[in-house]
């Protein structure tokens, strides 16, 4: 048997985080044969509810869970971790953007971001779920400085999922069908489900959907509204589809990227595409299970060239509001 990783969930207690821990205990993560320490950091007034998750977690006698440590310590909840989700933070309500959650949420990074740098283990990934996740991310990189720029990630993948899904649902095909889907930008209304490059049984999207108004009319509209329709219709923000496509970025990062294929995830950006250096951008990426690198032979028309600037500009701003806590 392997030697166990350490994950580190924050915002355990929370419906993300109950969405996820399970599957991350079962294996559907790091695989079958590689057991978890979950470290599972929330806030002290959340503490008895997660002892109620504690709970479920030993019932359900996972063979992979080598130990949970639920606390409301940061060190201890960074201590020795090699992966780490932060999800713990606040999440909007109908009629807002995610951009309005940066006073709330931003400072949670901070201290996060420090942590991380001072107890994560030397090989340490961090993926940001809490939203706005590209800015918050980008307040805990940089706090954060000794921890290399390549090892933090911001969850656009639940858009690629979405926006694969409604091509798939028009073109009267299986979700499994697309590929190529990349997200721009910022995992919020400005982003952009790049149809262009998308592929639909392997042919271009564009030559199996030729309604070109419905991409500009519907489709981006619906990708960029899916997370506020949601909420109108749930009361909540998305959970169990958050909890899963985090899960599908972390596999998507340590395991090889099909022949020809992408994913979606934002990174730091190193200028690729024209984008600002340093600003967290989703990019089009491909892992070889290790590394990853973007992809950087996408073609982007006038079309593309105008949402993509359109994204980076609302990230440029989101930054501009955070200086005081970029350390
Ligand atoms: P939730 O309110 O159900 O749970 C959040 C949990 O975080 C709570 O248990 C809370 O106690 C905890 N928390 C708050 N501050 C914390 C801190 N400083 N340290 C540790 N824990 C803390 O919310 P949720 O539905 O689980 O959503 C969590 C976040 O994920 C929200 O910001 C939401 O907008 C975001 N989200 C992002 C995506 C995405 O695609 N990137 C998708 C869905 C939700
Ligand atoms: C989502 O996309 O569902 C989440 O970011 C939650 C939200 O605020 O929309």
């Amino acid at each position: 048997m392997k030697q166990p990783i350490h994950v580190t969930v924050t915002g355990a207690a929370g419906q993300i985080g109950y969405a996820l821990l399970f599957r991350i205990a079962s294996g559907a993560v790091f695989g079958p044969d590689q057991p978890v320490v979950l470290r599972l950091l929330e806030i002290a007034p959340a503490l008895p509810a997660l002892e109620g998750v504690v709970m479920e977690l030993q019932d359900c006698a996972f063979p992979l869970l080598a130990d949970v440590v639920p606390t409301a310590d940061l060190d201890e909840g960074f201590r020795g971790t090699n992966w780490a989700f932060l999800v713990g933070s606040v999440p909007r309500k109908a009629g807002m953007e995610r951009k309005d959650l940066l006073g709330i949420n931003g400072k949670i990074f901070i201290g996060q971001g420090k942590a991380i740098a001072k107890n994560a283990a030397s090989d340490v990934r961090t993926l940001v779920v809490g939203n706005p996740c590209n800015t918050n991310c980008l307040i805990a990189m940089n706090n954060a400085k000794d921890v290399p720029a390549d090892r933090w990630f911001a969850m656009t993948r639940l858009d690629e999922n979405r926006a694969k899904t409604q091509l798939a649902i028009k073109a009267g095909k299986h979700v499994s069908e697309v590929s190529n889907l990349a997200i721009w930008g910022n995992h919020s209304s400005t982003m952009y489900p790049d149809y262009f490059n998308a592929k639909i049984g392997g042919k271009p999207c564009t030559e199996v959907i030729t309604d070109s108004a419905w991409y500009a009319e519907t489709f981006i509209p619906t990708v960029q509204q899916r997370g506020a329709a949601i909420i109108k219709a749930r009361g909540l923000s998305s959970a169990a589809s958050a909890a899963n496509a985090a899960i599908d970025t972390v596999r998507s990062l340590i395991n090889p990227t099909p022949a020809g294929d992408c994913t979606s995830v934002a990174v730091c950006s190193d200028g690729s595409y024209g984008i600002e250096k340093g600003l967290m951008f989703s990019y089009p990426i491909r892992s070889d299970g290790k590394n990853w690198s973007i992809v950087q032979d996408v073609p982007v028309g006038e079309f593309s060239r105008a949402k993509i600037t359109a994204t980076e500009n609302e990230l440029k701003e989101e930054k501009s509001m955070v200086a005081e806590l970029l350390g």
